[in-house]
């Protein structure tokens, strides 16, 4: 029987869910356009389109919401928040923002120019539509195992060295404002980074002159990866491994509402002093006075908390089991998952499973209907739905190499048989796949379509 790691909590207030009758569900996916994001939340019963901003906070973090400094400038809660960040990441600056996307929108207004290209092993769709939207051109350079959902490679979320030399070489260093790497590999399925390819890609930015940004929503999952599969990491810190990652970089972006466990927030962090001073002007401009950013005194203590839980060992070695527990259960019902599974989500192959639903007709997204009409489980189609575009030579559809279903898992939210229910759930829908039809646009938006498109059954 797979593992399942004892839970390092006990529940202290509940949140109701209600599973509606299979006909309900039939009429809400109907009046969705069949598509998972224009569902009520109430009318799910496990949700797991995302784990940002769904964890559940600590008793620690809603008492330090209690003592949240609403004052406009200077106020106790942002010193609180720059003691953690501090303790936890020790860049000479930092500001707070409201999410993720806001610190990689202010950084891309300061430095990403038209024409300019921004290298990764791979950007998360709002990184690279904020490099976009400056008129710069993000490129992801990962490595190839990466899109072979089979490969038990330990660190598949490795930038691939060789393509960043030749990536260097023929773009130019003074076409390259800066690079990146997003730990966890979320876009590649949640997978790892290891601390020798974080060296390497280091040294290679840094001997170009090249300033390095981690992109750190997972930062913590990817730590205890480290920990636990890189030689020489074992008897480390989680903490420990964490600052010799961050030691590596120039500066970070940061969704608060992953790995700090808050509800919303976010993190920029730099060591650069007149960088720090365009992003405090563009900060003032688009988010808020620099001590509070676009959040509310109380979100700054309530991250200053969940910052250092989230790097807890005992709750990241619970975290990653739970992911884990789940892959085998999936396993188990015979369905292909993207392996090993992740930190934060398990990511069905729907590819594999359904071989009889073309790209166009949208394998992805006829599972993540099942999964719904099936059992009311809301997870969020990554394939073609959110990825095919026309070549803008030929006009041909390019279809992307991988049809996944994202099940992402909120922190502390779920219990075992949550999970137990979705395998049943799933063993349901792969007892009769053949029967499983595609899903055609009857309205799609030119871009991010798939947060808006709706859909027919074929
Ligand atoms: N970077 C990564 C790696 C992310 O996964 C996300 C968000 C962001 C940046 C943007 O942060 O949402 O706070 O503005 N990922 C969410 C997801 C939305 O569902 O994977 P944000």
């Amino acid at each position: 029987m797979p593992h399942y790691p004892h839970e390092p909590f006990r529940i202290k207030m509940v949140e109701p869910i209600r599973l509606l009758e299979p006909r309900q569900r039939r009429t809400a996916m109907q009046e969705a356009g069949y598509n998972v994001f224009a569902l009520r939340a109430e009318d799910i019963y496990v949700d797991l389109l995302t784990d940002s901003g769904t964890g559940a906070m600590s008793q620690e973090q809603w008492a330090a919401v209690m003592r949240g400094d609403e004052s406009y400038a200077g106020a106790r809660s942002y010193f609180r928040l720059e003691a953690a960040v501090q303790e936890i990441f020790g860049f000479r600056h930092f500001v707070p923002t409201h999410q993720g996307r806001a610190a990689e929108n202010i950084l891309s207004a300061v430095l990403v120019r038209p024409g300019r290209q921004v290298p990764s092993n791979m950007h998360f769709d709002t990184t690279d539509a904020n490099i976009r939207a400056r008129g710069g051109l993000p490129v992801n350079l990962v490595i190839d195992e990466a899109f072979d959902p089979a490969s038990p490679h330990p660190f598949k979320g490795n930038m691939d060295i060789g393509k960043l030399k030749a990536f260097i070489e023929t773009t130019g260093v003074e076409n390259i404002p800066f690079g990146m790497m997003t730990v966890t590999n979320n876009a590649g399925g949640g997978q790892p980074i290891a601390m020798e390819n974080l060296r390497q890609v280091a040294q290679i930015y840094h001997s170009n002159g090249i300033p390095f940004f981690i992109d750190a929503a997972r930062y913590a999952e990817n730590a205890y990866f480290i920990k636990i599969r890189e030689n020489g990491y074992a008897k480390k810190t989680v903490r420990e491994i964490a600052a010799e990652m961050f030691a590596l970089a120039d500066g970070m972006t940061m969704s608060a509402k992953k790995d700090a466990i808050v509800n919303i927030g976010g993190l920029l962090c730099m060591n650069d002093d007149s960088l720090h001073q365009q992003v405090c002007n563009e900060l003032i401009l688009r988010e808020g006075f620099p001590t509070y950013g676009g959040l509310a005194g109380r979100d700054l203590d309530a991250m200053a908390v969940g910052l250092r839980e989230g790097l807890d060992e005992i709750y990241l070695a619970y975290r990653l089991q739970q992911t884990a527990y789940l892959g085998d259960c999936l396993r188990q019902q015979g369905m292909a998952i993207v392996e090993p599974p992740g930190g934060h989500a398990i990511y069905i192959d729907a590819g594999n499973l359904l071989p009889h639903i073309p790209h166009a007709e949208f394998p992805g997204q006829a599972l993540a209907v099942e999964l719904y009409l099936e059992g009311a489980i809301r997870g969020c189609e990554i394939g073609s739905v959110m990825f095919a575009h026309p070549d803008p030579q030929t006009g041909e559809m390019i279809f992307p190499r991988l049809e996944l279903v994202r099940l992402a898992i909120p922190r502390r939210v779920y219990t075992r048989s949550h999970f137990d229910y979705i395998a049943e759930v799933v063993g349901e829908i792969a007892a009769r796949k053949d029967s499983l039809r595609g899903y055609k646009f009857t309205y799609a938006p030119e871009l991010l379509r798939h947060f808006t498109a709706r859909f027919e059954p074929l």
